[in-house]
C-alpha cells in the first residue's frame, strides 16, 4: 500500500522507515501545498504524527499555547478532513495521556471518557481526538514511547537525564511493538480509537533500575513522590493505566511491558556504540 507519514519527528521518522512510506517535508497548515502533494502522490494511507510535543518536554506547551493548539488541533482537523474528502485511509496519533488514574485497577478502555484536562498538551490531544471521531479514521494512543534506538525523545533518554524520578505505575509503549501493531491495524483498515500500549504497567524508576543493570552500572538517581514532582514542573504529569483488551480482541498480542522494556534496553546498549 502506498502511504505517507506527516510529521518528521521521533515517531514519524521511525514509522516511515519501517513501513516504507513517504515522509514529505510539508507544513500541514499550508493547505494548498498539502492538497497539491496529495493530488500528485495519491497515497492510499496517510499517518498523522504531526504535533507540538514540547522541547525539552510538555512544559513548553504551557508557555506556547497558540503554537500548541495550531500544531496539535488545527493540523489534525486539516489532515483528517482532507483525507476524508479524498477517501484516503487516515491514521491519527493521539495519546494515552488523555487519562489520569488506573480506573479502579481495570485500566481505561477506549469507551471511557478522557479525564486528564490538567495541561495544555493533553487538552489539545483530547480536542483533536473528539473532533476526529466524526470522521472515518483510526486513532491510536501510545504512551511514553520506549525505544531500542537512542534519541532525545526516547523515554529511556528522557529519564536517564533526570536525577530525581517517580516510582508511579504507568502504561507505556515499546516502539518496536507499536510498529508491528500499527502495521496490523493498517492491514485490517481498522477504524476508531485504540490504546496502543504494552500490557501491564511499569514506573520510570523501575526502568532506570533495569537500565542500571543492563546498560550502565554507574547510573544513579533518587526516587521522589508524584507530589514532589508536581512542584517541579509547569504542566502536571499524568500517571495512568490503559486497558489493552480492544487490541487483543483484534488478535494483536504485545509482550508484557517488563519483557518489552528489557528487550529494548538490551538492543539500546548495542545501538549506543553505533
Ligand atoms: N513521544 C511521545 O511521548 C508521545 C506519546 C504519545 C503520543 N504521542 C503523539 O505522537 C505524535 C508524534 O510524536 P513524536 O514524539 O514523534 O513528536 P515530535 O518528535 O515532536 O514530532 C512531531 C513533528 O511534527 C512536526 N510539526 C509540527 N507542526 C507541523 C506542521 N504544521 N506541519 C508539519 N509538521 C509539523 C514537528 O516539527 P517541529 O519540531 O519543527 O515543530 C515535529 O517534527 C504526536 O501527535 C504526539 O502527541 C507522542
Amino acid at each position: 500500500m502506498k502511504g505517507s507519514v506527516f510529521g518528521r519527528g521521533f515517531l514519524g521518522t521511525r514509522i516511515a522507515e519501517e513501513l516504507g512510506y513517504d515522509l514529505p517535508d510539508i507544513d500541514v497548515l499550508d493547505i494548498k501545498a498539502l492538497r497539491a502533494y496529495l493530488d500528485r502522490e495519491k497515497p492510499e494511507v496517510v499517518i498523522n504524527t504531526v504535533g507540538k510535543t514540547g522541547r525539552p518536554n510538555i512544559d513548553w506547551c504551557e508557555t506556547h499555547r497558540e503554537e500548541t493548539i495550531m500544531g496539535n488541533v488545527a493540523t489534525a482537523m486539516i489532515l483528517g478532513s482532507i483525507c476524508s474528502e479524498k477517501g484516503i485511509y487516515f491514521v491519527h496519533f493521539s495519546s494515552g495521556c488523555v487519562y489520569q488514574g488506573d480506573n479502579g485497577g481495570r485500566g481505561y478502555s477506549e469507551d471511557d471518557e478522557p479525564n486528564n484536562y490538567t495541561n495544555v498538551y493533553t487538552r489539545t490531544k483530547i480536542y483533536s481526538e473528539k473532533m476526529l471521531m466524526d470522521l472515518p479514521c483510526l486513532q491510536i494512543r501510545p504512551r511514553m514511547p520506549v525505544d531500542e534506538r537512542p534519541s532525545e525523545r526516547n523515554f529511556i533518554d528522557k529519564v536517564k537525564k533526570y536525577t530525581k524520578l517517580i516510582d508511579e505505575q504507568n502504561s507505556m509503549t515499546c516502539v518496536p511493538d507499536l510498529l508491528q501493531a500499527l502495521k496490523m491495524l493498517i492491514e485490517k483498515k481498522a477504524l476508531g480509537v485504540y490504546n496502543l500500549v504494552n500490557p501491564g504497567t511499569i514506573s520510570a524508576a523501575e526502568i532506570m533500575r533495569m537500565y542500571k543493570q543492563i546498560v550502565d552500572t554507574n547510573h544513579g538517581f533518587e526516587v521522589i513522590t508524584a507530589e514532589q514532582l508536581d512542584k517541579m514542573t509547569l504542566a502536571k504529569r499524568s500517571n495512568c493505566m490503559l486497558n489493552t483488551s480492544k487490541l487483543e480482541n483484534e488478535g494483536i498480542m504485545l509482550p508484557d511491558i517488563h519483557d518489552a522494556v528489557r528487550q529494548c534496553l538490551l538492543r539500546y546498549k548495542e545501538n549506543l556504540g553505533k
